[in-house]
């Protein structure tokens, strides 16, 4: 089957939307405008009689690593080829950019598709999950903060490469707090708030931050952690998160980026890492 790949484009958001209804996903049209404003040549849709039935999209930090994410192949076109010929062109875009390493956060469906085509497994983490008690079903962050209260070292520390100009686009739509030793975000999304990203040099400030970032919503809400980091599943069991879904970090390139996850308490989110 030849694909017609095209630019995903700010007009085709609300088909990008309906693809993430029906798989359940979290994300809000902020979120896709966020991706096209940063990436603007490498968000990427296949349509069929106008209709979108299939997104991805890139996320590039500097030139030594990127993202793909936001994979989705709407139900009835899917084992057509359609997801590998969707990464395949996201690859030669980060290519033509000489990105060092390419990174991504697998489903366990996605996973199937990405292992062949030569993307190794990094660590894996679950998304975990924290029920309203019900009275708060509607997103009520007030959420326009700015990067002065992030901390561009130890994040730079903890994810391997700098990614000033994605957080501040992130900021604009979260709550930030910040204290000397850590700092993270809350942001709206579809069908819960969602914890992230939070970097802390110690578990004591990650409690702190998480607290406070928790207090700030009353609704559902999730928080994507790395396994390997031991202290940040102790503080959601603690606050009773439950672990609901498994994904994979997985990457490709020349050389793999390496991040310290001892930092890391939660994830910015499955399509940016
Ligand atoms: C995962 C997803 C993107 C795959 O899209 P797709 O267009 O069906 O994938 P492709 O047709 O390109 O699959 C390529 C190969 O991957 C493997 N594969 C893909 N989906 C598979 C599945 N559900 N079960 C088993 N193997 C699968 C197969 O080997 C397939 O080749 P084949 O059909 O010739 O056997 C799609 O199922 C989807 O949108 N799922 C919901 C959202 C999601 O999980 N996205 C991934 C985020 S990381």
């Amino acid at each position: 089957m030849n694909h017609d790949i095209q630019l995903l484009e700010s007009s085709d958001i609300p088909g990008a939307l309906k693809l993430c209804r029906a798989s359940g996903w979290n994300q809000l049209a902020t979120d896709w405008h966020r991706l096209i404003e940063h990436e603007p040549d490498g968000c990427f849709a296949l349509k069929v009689n106008q209709e979108i039935i299939a997104t991805a999209t890139t996320t590039c930090y500097g030139s030594d690593l990127a993202w793909i994410g936001m994979m989705l192949v709407h139900e009835q076109h899917r084992r057509q080829g359609i997801a590998k010929a969707l990464i395949t062109t996201c690859l030669e875009y980060l290519h033509s950019r000489n990105i060092r390493c390419i990174k991504l956060d697998a489903t366990p469906a996605g996973k199937l598709v990405y292992s062949q085509l030569g993307f190794r497994d990094e660590w894996s983490f679950h998304r975990w999950h924290r029920e309203s008690d019900g009275t708060h079903q509607q997103g009520n962050l007030s959420a326009h903060d700015t990067l002065d209260r992030w901390n561009p070292n130890l994040d730079k520390a903890a994810f391997g490469v700098p990614r000033t100009g994605w957080l501040n686009r992130l900021a604009a739509h979260s709550h930030v707090i910040r204290y000397r030793e850590g700092c993270g975000m809350i942001r709206e999304g579809y069908l819960a708030s969602y914890l992230g990203p939070i970097i802390a040099s110690t578990p004591s400030s990650a409690g702190r931050i998480v607290t406070d970032l928790l207090a700030c919503s009353k609704r559902t809400t999730f928080w994507d952690i790395p396994h390997p980091n031991h202290n940040a599943v102790m503080l959601a069991q603690a606050r009773g998160f439950q672990a609901v879904r498994n994904l994979t970090r997985m990457w490709t390139g020349s050389e793999l980026i390496p991040c310290d996850l001892s930092l890391q308490y939660a994830i910015s989110d499955p399509g940016t890492g």
